[in-house]
Order: C-alpha cells, then structure tokens, then sequence
C-alpha cells in the first residue's frame, strides 16, 4: 500500500483529502496540534525539536506523498492588511511563523521521509495571492508574503532534494477558495461557483498528485491543474 503522511491534519481540507486518500487504498499518518478521531494520528507541537524527535522515531519510515497544510489568514490579532499602516510586527511574525516556518520545519525532514530511489510527491498548500507576478490587487502583505517566502523554500529545497532522491517532485497548491474556517470571513463577495468545498478541492488535489509522472520537479500549481506563474 502506498503510504501518505498529513501534516496539519484539523484543517478542513486536510480531513477530506485524509477521506480521499483512503478511498484510494493509500495508508494516511496524520500529524496536528489537535486530537482528531483516527489512527495513526499523533499530536506534535511545532518546534524544531519535537518535529525532529518525531521523525526520529519513525525509524526509518517512507511516505510516497506528503502534504503540509498549514495556514492561518486570520485569528486573534490576526487580520490580513488592508493598507500599510495596519501592518504590524507582532501580526507578521505570528503568519510568517504558521504559513513559512512551521512547514519549512517539516520540509528540512524530506530526505529522511521520501524514498529515495522511487517517486514521491511533497505537496504544500500555497496560495495564489503569494505568486509575484499575479499580485494587482496589493493588501494582504502578512500572508502574501508568507506564502511567497513559502514558494522560494520549496523551489530551493527541491534543487537539493532531488540531487540525492531523483524521483521527488513538489507540488505547491492554491485550492481556490474553499469553505473552511480560513476563508469564513472573506466569502461575501465570492460567487456560489467559485466556493469550493473541502472535498471537491481534496478530490482535485488527489487527482494531481497521486499520478506524479506528469509533474515538473516544482510546480506551483491552481486547484484545476493550471500552472500559476511564481
Ligand atoms: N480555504 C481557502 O480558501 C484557502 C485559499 C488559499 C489557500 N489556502 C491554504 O490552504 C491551507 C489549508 O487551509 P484551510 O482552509 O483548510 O484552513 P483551516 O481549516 O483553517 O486549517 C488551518 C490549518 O493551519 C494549521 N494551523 C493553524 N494555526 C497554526 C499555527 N499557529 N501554527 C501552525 N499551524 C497552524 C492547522 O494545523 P493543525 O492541524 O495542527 O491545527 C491546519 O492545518 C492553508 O495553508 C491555507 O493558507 C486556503
């Protein structure tokens, strides 16, 4: 059976694409802050140092596909920027932490959780507010910037994944607005069309993923598949 580890595993997304994987016969491990009703699943603070004694303790163990979900846009003394002077330290380092580092804590663990002579696909959810060349409506500094610090990690982690694991692509993944807590208070002006749910986007992101011989070793990719530019 293939193996799949979810990384962020209370995000409303995340559960379903957990129930589309198993449909699949894929085996998930879930990660996440909070208790969810499964197995395997394991509650894992984010610090280095308990992401680093989980992974020791799996031992050895591989994942064909990864998927690191974190995001926050909003919360307590979180609010996206709607101008410069709303922006604020305290506001950027807690989003830098959620959407950046927190994955990038995980992604530093890759070589030791992917195969190294078969594929694999190591996807991280993006956005497409955090393409540079796609950014005409401004605002949003905190989590623009957050999800674009997020494209350069990946992009760089796998120039150097893939010197030593041939066969591993990345996969970073805007899932158009979909109706979770995350986007709650920004879906007023969203046509009904264009509110997904969680699991019409875990469907779509399962059928690019889960076949990964048309994948580039990068991509940065729309939920319909289209390719969003960096
Ligand atoms: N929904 C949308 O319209 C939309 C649009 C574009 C991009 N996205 C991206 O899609 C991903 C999933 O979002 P969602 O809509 O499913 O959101 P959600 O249901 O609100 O899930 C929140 C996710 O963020 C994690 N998280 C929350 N606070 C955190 C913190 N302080 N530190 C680290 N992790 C934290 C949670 O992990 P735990 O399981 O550990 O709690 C969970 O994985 C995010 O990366 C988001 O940016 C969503």
């Amino acid at each position: 059976m293939k193996q799949a580890l979810i990384i962020g595993a209370s995000s409303a997304i995340a559960k379903a694409l957990i129930e589309e994987l198993e449909q699949q016969q894929v085996e998930v491990t879930s990660v996440s802050r909070s208790q969810l009703e499964r197995s395997p699943h394991y509650l894992v603070d984010y610090d280095d140092e308990a992401i680093n004694e989980w992974v020791k303790e799996l031992n050895g163990q591989r994942f064909d596909y990864i998927y690191i979900c974190n995001g926050v846009l909003h919360g307590q003394g979180v609010a996206p920027e709607k101008s410069l002077s709303a922006f604020n330290e305290q506001q950027f380092s807690e989003v830098i932490r959620a959407n950046t580092l927190v994955p990038m804590l995980w992604l530093k663990h890759t070589p030791v959780l992917v195969p190294r002579n078969e594929p694999s696909v190591v996807t991280i959810f993006s956005a497409r507010v955090g393409s540079i060349s796609d950014n005409r409506l401004g605002g949003w500094y905190s989590y623009r910037a957050s999800k674009a610090a997020l494209n350069m990690l990946v992009k760089t982690a796998s120039v150097e994944v893939r010197r030593t694991h041939k066969q591993a692509k990345f996969v970073l993944f805007h899932p158009g607005t979909t109706d979770t807590p995350l986007s709650k208070p920004f879906q007023k002006n969203v046509p009904e069309h264009k509110l997904f749910t969680p699991a019409f986007v875990a469907q779509r992101l399962r059928e690019l993923t889960l076949e990964t011989q048309d994948l580039p070793e990068c991509g940065y990719f729309d939920w319909d598949k289209s390719a969003i530019q960096f």
